[in-house]
């Protein structure tokens, strides 16, 4: 190729946003291609929160796949990005752009080399999904890239094998990932529930205690309870798949006292799996715990859900803009302005909560 033909680069760059599970997966049965234990059911966050942008470049002039993760260079060496590259390369098609006068074909695409910047705008690895986030926006920015046409069902089950939490982040609202039952992972796919317009009441507050990044990732975390708890494998058979339906109707339904009692239980239950592995794993923080029990008890009906994944910040789900912002003075009354939590509130369709909180 002449220096002349060196010159171009491809550009795309992707918003993906963060996703939260409400049943929670936890434990893997292959480790490889990321198959869970157990189906689980999250909601979307609004895009203009919580969410990754990454820009995928391509040049003939790469002569190796780079990717910076917040500004700093971070290895692609990883099974779980070499395998994200691999099935996207796989499906390149070809690609014209006759004003730049780059034409790349197929087999082109298998050895050109791709420079990744990718930047998320809430704590990364501190149990906010960023690998959520982070791998969704991958794939789907890698497909735009290299002219991908595949449908966004096969988007999710390749984001899947990056990390298993970001198969749900290419769909808004609430979205359910199928555990599946062949040894492939043919079958192990998220599906979308209900859209982000169906229950727009709901007000989702994050309380980011600390952005510090946690000391047991997910990955490992999950694979020491599914070698040590004995918690695990009933939470897995015996309680997941009743809240699983339970929780889809409720969603249906916009039944706030089940969603919060489902969501809630079976975030204790996922860190009472945590505590139950050996070594035990302390993620969450109790002191917001105690502060929404007492108050949805205090009330006819729960007012707010937590739930928490794997860190200490939470994930507040209130009924609607009065209970958001009532929960708000409530956690400001615990961390109070100038300490060291933001509490960021995170409005769909409507930024003035915190404003209202007082
Ligand atoms: P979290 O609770 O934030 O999802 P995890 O332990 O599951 O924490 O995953 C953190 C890992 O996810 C990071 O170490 C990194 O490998 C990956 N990750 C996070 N953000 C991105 C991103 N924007 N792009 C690619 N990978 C990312
Ligand atoms: C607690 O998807 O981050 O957030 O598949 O190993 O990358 P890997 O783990 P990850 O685990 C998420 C666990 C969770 C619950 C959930 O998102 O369902
Ligand atoms: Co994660």
């Amino acid at each position: 190729m002449g220096e002349a033909s060196k010159k171009w680069v491809l550009t795309v760059t992707a918003q993906t946003p963060t996703n939260i599970a409400v049943i929670k997966y936890w434990g893997k049965r292959d480790e490889n291609l990321i198959l869970p234990i157990n189906d689980s059911i999250s909601v979307t966050l609004d895009p203009e929160h919580l969410c990754t942008t990454t820009s995928v470049a391509v040049s003939p002039s790469f002569d190796q796949d780079r990717m910076w993760l917040n500004g700093k260079e971070f290895s692609l060496a990883g099974g779980r990005y070499q395998r994200c590259l691999k099935e996207i390369r796989s499906r390149a098609c070809d690609y014209v752009d006759e004003k730049k006068g780059v034409k790349i074909t197929k087999k082109e695409w298998e050895n050109l080399h791709v420079h990744i910047a990718s930047y998320n705008n809430f704590p990364t690895a501190a149990g906010l999904a960023s690998s959520a986030a982070g791998f969704a926006c991958l794939v789907f920015a890698l497909a735009k890239l290299m002219n991908v046409k595949d449908d966004l069902g096969t988007l999710s089950s390749i984001a899947r094998q990056g990390s298993g939490s970001a198969c749900r982040s290419l769909y808004g609202g609430f979205a359910k990932w199928i555990m599946g039952k062949n040894d492939n992972g043919s079958d192990s796919i998220a599906v979308q529930l209900a859209d982000e317009k169906h229950w727009d009441d709901l007000v989702i507050v994050i309380a980011v205690v600390s952005s510090r990044q946690k000391e047991t990732s997910s990955t490992t975390g999950m694979r020491d309870s599914v070698e040590t708890s004995m918690l695990i494998q009933h939470r897995a058979k015996e309680v997941v798949p009743k809240r699983i339906v339970e929780m889809e109707e409720a969603i249906k339904n916009r039944d706030f006292p089940s969603f919060s009692r489902l969501a809630c239980a079976d975030s204790n239950q996922f860190h009472a799996v945590c505590l139950d592995t050996l070594p035990p794993i302390f993620y969450m923080n109790d002191t917001i715990i105690s502060c929404v029990e007492k108050w949805n008890r205090s009330e006819e009906s729960p007012q707010v859900a937590y739930t928490f994944d794997a860190g200490p910040n939470a994930v507040l789900i209130a009924r609607n803009r009065k209970a958001a912002a009532l929960l708000l003075q409530r956690l400001l009354f615990f961390f109070p302005p100038h300490s060291d939590a933001d509490l960021s509130s995170y409005v769909i369709g409507d930024k003035s909560i915190l404003q209202d909180a007082g």
